[in-house]
This record gives structure tokens, sequence and C-alpha cells, in this order.
């Protein structure tokens, strides 16, 4: 079947963590005017599409991913008047805007659940789920994504109220049409004023297995997402009833976020015949080096098998759907120092990502800092860590004896923080971030790696992106064209070839600190773009890409 070409899909997206990229205001916290001033800059990337990160009002709990009014911008960023001129300000450079959307579950503090909790006979009891019971028994044994039960009592009602991350966020009742109702009213909002389209947030969770059954002691925690929380019995056909609704009234771009959706589940949330996502972003490679106890018990990745992933999803997206292509985000750790080598191939192994990003089918994101290298960070002490998950995790380490010393570690590793540090635009105290105190420390880095820098130098990784973004613009093939590796079995190698009838291309990728032998021995290729000045005919170069085409 012949793919049907789109913008969405020769776009790249560019992901703000507004909070963390640009303050005006002086009180250390980005706003949206932070996000205008920066338009430009965005723009001479090459990108078409802006996912910003949750900017509505809310009490922060998980940093926007608590919405306590869905039609409000919170003060912090400059309220709906800046947004709207960030809309126009986009719009004008032809960049289109993708929204958060939040609806797996609210704020607490969301209007609808301060009445909710009130009585069992308010007409917005029924938008969240509850469970009679005692304050001493808990209705089940499921644990919430950021540790401790998923029920939390509510004594006016004498009923538990399930929430699947903090005890803040409660999960809204999909099985209610009113509830439906409301939320494509809010996509209607908002895409009437013009955005472009949605990010949405955990939508592989909306719909709940009713039954609540206990989960078996022996299952992961990567199993009960999928096999329990995600992928629920009526999530199709929401996400059906939600773009017959209102989605198909737009000419609108979706990429649900989908933890719990592997291979088995995944084409069927993006097929063009199913009519509910245009894409979805799964989560089995930036799984892959959580251990036996989890995301902070990481173990080494496991090369052979994030190459597979890549081929996989390709293969099972390769007739009717489309993949997304990113490597990290808010929630993740910064990808230079998770897959390549941030000390001494900084500058090759970041450009090494770079290339993979943009050689791969599927529409690239990329994250906010990720195109000047910026790295992890690695605080001495628990104290300098914000994020609600991480503090949440050292607390329930700590409960259960773990050595403190191993588990910070693993919070170096980990940590969402290590991705949530203020932009770096230049060596200035607050990297040029904020003239106030950040909300967040910055990385002590910012001397050397920051914007203003990487500008200056021509062999920045900045410019690299930019070569990178334009390459694969100039090169429908690698956006549409079929994915082949040829070498699934190499230890360090990543060799695929990317062809339909406008053209053949040959990527390879050196991902060590080593020197590895590739004679590039197909004929009738000519090389074309690489992160190396000098490339070797016998061999790739520690963190080495190369990209030839056939002539
Ligand atoms: C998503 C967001 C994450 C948030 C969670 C709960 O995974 O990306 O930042 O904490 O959902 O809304």
């Amino acid at each position: 079947m012949k793919m049907n070409n789109n913008w969405w899909k020769e776009g790249v997206v560019y992901q703000i963590y507004p909070r963390s990229f640009k303050d005006t205001t002086g009180n250390g916290l980005g706003d949206i005017d932070g996000i205008i001033e920066k338009l430009d800059y965005i723009k001479s990337l090459g990108v078409n599409m802006i996912w910003i990160c949750p900017v509505y009002a809310s009490p922060n709990d998980d940093n926007g991913y608590d919405i306590s009014d869905y039609r409000k911008i919170s003060e912090d960023f400059g309220g709906n008047e800046a947004f709207d001129r960030l809309l126009k300000a986009m719009h004008a450079r032809d960049l289109k805007l993708i929204m958060d959307l939040v609806v797996n579950h609210s704020s607490d503090e969301h209007h609808w659940f301060e009445q909710a909790k009130q009585s069992k006979d308010n007409p917005y009891h029924d938008y969240y789920i509850w469970k009679e019971g005692t304050p001493t028994t808990i209705p089940n044994n499921w644990q919430s994504v950021f540790n401790g039960s998923v029920w939390e009592w509510n004594a006016p009602t004498k009923e538990y109220y399930l929430h699947y991350y903090t005890k803040k966020q409660p999960d809204l009742n999909w099985e209610n049409p009113s509830v439906r109702k409301e939320v494509y009213a809010i996509i209607d909002f908002w895409l009437a004023k013009g955005v472009d389209g949605f990010r949405m947030d955990v939508i592989s969770l909306i719909s709940k297995r009713i039954a609540f059954e206990n989960v078996p002691q022996s299952m992961s925690f990567i199993d009960v997402m999928e096999k329990v929380y995600a992928n629920g019995p009526r999530v199709h056909e929401y996400l059906k009833e939600m773009n017959r609704e209102v989605l198909s009234k737009y000419d609108a771009v979706t990429v649900g976020e989908g933890p719990g959706v592997n291979l088995e589940h995944g084409p069927r949330y993006v097929s063009t015949k199913e009519k509910e996502l245009n894409m979805v972003f799964h989560f089995d490679h930036l799984t892959i080096d959580f251990g036996p106890e989890g995301k902070y018990d990481p173990v080494p990745v496991d090369f052979l098998r994030f190459k597979e992933i890549f081929s996989q999803w390709d293969q099972a997206l390769a007739e009717d759907g489309w993949n997304s292509i990113f490597l990290g985000n808010h929630d993740f750790s910064r990808i230079v120092s998770r897959f390549g080598n941030d000390r001494k191939y900084h500058n090759a192994s970041a450009k090494l990502l770079a290339t993979l990003l943009m050689s791969l089918r599927g529409t690239p994101y990329v994250y906010q800092g990720d195109e000047i290298g910026m790295t992890n960070v690695a605080h001495p002490s628990i104290d300098l860590y914000d994020d609600v998950e991480t503090r949440n995790a050292w607390k329930a380490a700590e409960a259960a004896g773990k050595d403190m010393n191993q588990f910070l570690k693993a919070v170096h590793w980990q940590s969402r923080d290590n991705a949530r540090t203020p932009m770096q635009w230049d060596a200035s105290m607050q990297a040029g971030f904020s003239t106030g105190k950040p909300w967040i420390p910055v990385n002590e880095n910012h001397e050397q790696i920051n914007v203003a820098a990487a500008e200056n130098d021509p062999n920045s990784i900045l410019h690299y992106y930019r070569k990178m973004i334009a390459y694969r613009k100039a090169n429908p093939s690698l956006v549409y064209g079929h994915f082949e590796d040829l070498l699934p079995q190499h230890p360090y190698l990543f060799v695929y070839k990317r062809w339909d009838d406008k053209g053949t291309f040959l990527v390879g990728h050196n991902f060590r600190d080593e020197n590895t032998n590739w004679e590039q021995k197909e004929l009738g290729y000519k090389m074309d773009i690489g992160n190396y000045a000098t490339p070797s005919s016998q061999f790739l170069s520690p963190w080495e890409s190369r990209i030839y085409r056939l002539v």
C-alpha cells in the first residue's frame, strides 16, 4: 500500500518543557514570552512543529500534568493572552503548535473533583473512580506509578478514589459519557482557536479494568502497566469516538503517549483504518535499561535489543500507521548521557544520535537542549532534586532499607530532573535562562555547553542538527522509504538501508568508544553526510555516523 503523505510525517517536532526553557520575568520559571523570544532560534533548526508540555492552570504537584482548568493558561506562564500571542507568532513563522492534553486525570483542585469528593449524589461524583471501603481496607493491591497505593481515602463519602499518579491527580471516569463530552469540548476549544494538534498524555490508560482485581505479586511493573493499567477494554472505542466527535473536523495531528503500548497493541492505535491517533510514543527502547526492580535498578543497554526494537516497530507500521522517532523527553535522562558518551565523545556521540533520529522512518522529535548536547546532572544530595517521581522513589527506597549511596547513583542515571535543568543559552551565571534564581539548578557544564558557544563553533552539535534536519527534508526517501537493518547481530554497528523509488541510502553508526571495521563494499554509493571530517575507508571511528547515497 502506498503511504499517504502528510505534513506531520515530513516535519520534525521540537519539544519544549516551558518551565525550563526561558524566563523573561526573572522569577526563575520559564514562560510563554520566553518561548516567543526564542521562536527564531527554534525555526532556525529547520523544525516545523513545536510540542509544548502543559501550560494550563495547575497547582503543579507534577509540574502541570495536574490541570485545574483546561481552558485557562497558567498565569505563571503569562495567561491566555500570552498564549494567543504565541500561537500567532508561531503561525507567522509557519510553525505548528502541538499542545499537551492531560485527560487521563485532572488535578484534585479542578472544580469537578472539588465537587465530586463532597457527596455521592453530587453531579460530578461520577466524573471520577470510586470504591467503597474503610480507612483500613484498601480496595486492591495496585501500585501507583509514583509509588504507594493507587487508592486514596475520601472521608466525606467513605470511599477511595483511584489515582495512577500522585494523589493530587485523580483519574477521570471515562465510562461516564459526560466526562467524554467534556474532554471533546476541551479539544474543540483549542482546535477552534487554531492549535494544530495534541500530544495526549498517558492516553493508553483511560479505559480501566473495572473489576479491579489484585495483580499477582510476581508481575513486573512493566507487565502490570501493559496488561492491567493500559490498553483497557474500551480504549479503542473511546479514541474512535474522540476522533469522530471532534478530531476529524480539523486537520490536526495527534500523538498518544503510550505507556504499556507494545508491538501487540501499537498498530491498532495508529492504523488509518481504525481512525484513532496518528502516532504513539511507545517506551520499548526507553525502558530497555530497567532492571528487575524497575527504573531505579538500571541495567546496561542491550544494543542488539535496542536495534531490534527499531526494526520491529518499523515493520509493524510499514504498511499502515506511522512511527514517532524519539530517544528522550522530559521524563527520561539526557540522550547523549544515556545512549552516547557524554564525556570523551560528547560531540561525536550527540551527532550520531542526531543522525539516527533523522534517518529512521517516522516523525522525529527533538527535545529542548538535545540539539546542543545537554547532559545529565549528578547532584550530591536528594534535596537538590525537585521531581515528585524521584523524591517518592527515594522515600520508598529508604523505607525498604536500600543502600542509599547506590540509590543516589541510580537517581543520577535515571531521574527525570536530568532532562529538566534549565536550557543553556549562554555561559553566564544562570545559563542565560533567568536573571533570578531558577526553580531547579542549572547544570554546571553550561559554561561549555550552551547555545551561544555552539553558534560560534562551526563544528558544533547545533550546526550538525541543522544540517541533518535540512538533509532529511531534502531527501523524502528518509521520511517514507523502506527500512532494513543490514547487520542486526553486529555488537557495535547499526547499519541500515533506506530506499524508495526516489533514492537509496545506506546509513552506518558505530556505537562505541573504539574504531570498528566497516568496509563499505556495496558498489555505487557515495558518501553524503557524516559527523567526522576525514572518514576512513576501513573503519568507523568512535561514535561515527555516515549516510551514503546510491548514485
Ligand atoms: C506522562 C508525562 C509525565 C507525567 C505523567 C502523569 O508520562 O509525560 O511527565 O508525570 O504522564 O501525567
